[in-house]
């Protein structure tokens, strides 16, 4: 099976790249090599290289710059995607696509199905919402997973930027009305791989008949507070740690460009039941994205 894989350097692609191994011929590409703000000639590259499954996990994610970068971010998140699985369509590919728990406005107060109505409360959420929809209307065999606060240690994630300020200051201030399923970058791409594996060699057919949305996030949901307090507790050098509090403060008292929702985690019970395949629990997860 040859599968093409978009966003190969960021968080979810890096692992994905190596989750993949075994499974087909990869072939995988990054910005600038492939650039997402020209989606016309992304339709040349699937028929040039003719894949059986197309997995896109490339994205415009600064949430706060997506404000001032709405066409950026809306080329990135809405036309390529769209491009993509009509593409995949017209070669008879399957399309994996992600999209995130920010189309919801967080007013819910449980976490959210897949039947819950979007509401995205700024313009990165809003662009992955209109993506999901021009891959859908695209028709094909599609499949997308929302997924929520992706971390990983390569990149400036959440946890990274936690440990440093770990480490530089002695009382880190942190949100505790923002709650969703942190997600480590390395569980959601294993999960991908065992779905895909379980498709075997040719997936069309049974991606198929499994095709649309699903919400697939690590298990169990944290205020950004309490993700950090564990970050800290599992810090893999507490001997350079310089914090001595961490206190929870409102996202009234943390300002910035974009809006973000309150809670906006994800029921991920669709996807379990569709697949027979379960995320980690995230705090056992990040134990082990945190172990020396
Ligand atoms: N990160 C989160 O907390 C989060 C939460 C919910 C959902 N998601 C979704 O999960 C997926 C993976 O996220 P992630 O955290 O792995 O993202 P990421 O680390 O930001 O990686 C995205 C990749 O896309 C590439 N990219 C950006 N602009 C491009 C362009 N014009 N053409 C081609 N490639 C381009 C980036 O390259 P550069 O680095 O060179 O820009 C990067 O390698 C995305 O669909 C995202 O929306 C993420």
């Amino acid at each position: 099976m040859k599968i093409l894989l978009f966003g190969k350097h960021g968080q979810l692609g890096w692992e994905l790249h190596r989750s993949l191994q075994g499974l087909g011929e990869i072939l995988a590409y990054d910005y600038p090599e492939v650039d997402f703000k020209e989606p016309a000639s992304l339709r040349r590259l699937v028929v040039d290289i003719a894949p059986q499954l197309v997995i896109n996990a490339a994205a415009y994610t600064d949430v706060d710059k997506a404000e001032s970068e709405p066409e950026q971010a809306k080329l990135i998140n809405v036309d390529a995607p769209g491009i993509l699985a009509k593409a995949c369509r017209e070669q008879g590919a399957a399309f994996i696509h992600y999209s995130t728990d920010y189309v919801f406005d967080g007013k819910k107060g449980t976490p959210y199905t897949e039947d819950d109505l979007p509401n995205p409360l700024n313009v990165y959420g809003q662009t992955k919402l209109e993506g999901e929809r021009a891959i859908l209307d695209a028709g094909g065999c599609n499949l997308i997973f929302r997924t929520a606060w992706v971390y990983s240690l390569r990149r400036d994630s959440f946890v990274m930027k936690v440990l440093r300020w770990a480490h530089t200051q002695t009382e880190l201030r942190i949100v505790d009305d923002q709650v969703s399923n942190p997600t480590w970058a390395r569980a959601l791409a294993e999960v991908t791989a065992q779905l895909i594996a379980r498709a075997g060699a040719n997936p069309l057919q049974w991606l198929e008949s499994r095709r649309g949305l699903y919400h697939l996030a690590g298990s169990g949901f944290a205020s950004r507070f309490e993700w950090a307090r564990a970050i800290v507790s599992n810090d893999p050098d507490p001997a350079q740690q310089s914090v001595r509090a961490i206190l929870s403060v409102g996202s009234v008292d943390c300002p910035t460009p974009a809006a973000r929702p309150g809670l906006s985690a994800l029921n991920c019970h669709r996807f379990e039941c569709t697949f027979d395949l379960r995320m980690l629990d995230w705090k056992f997860a990040l134990s082990l994205a945190l172990e020396k």
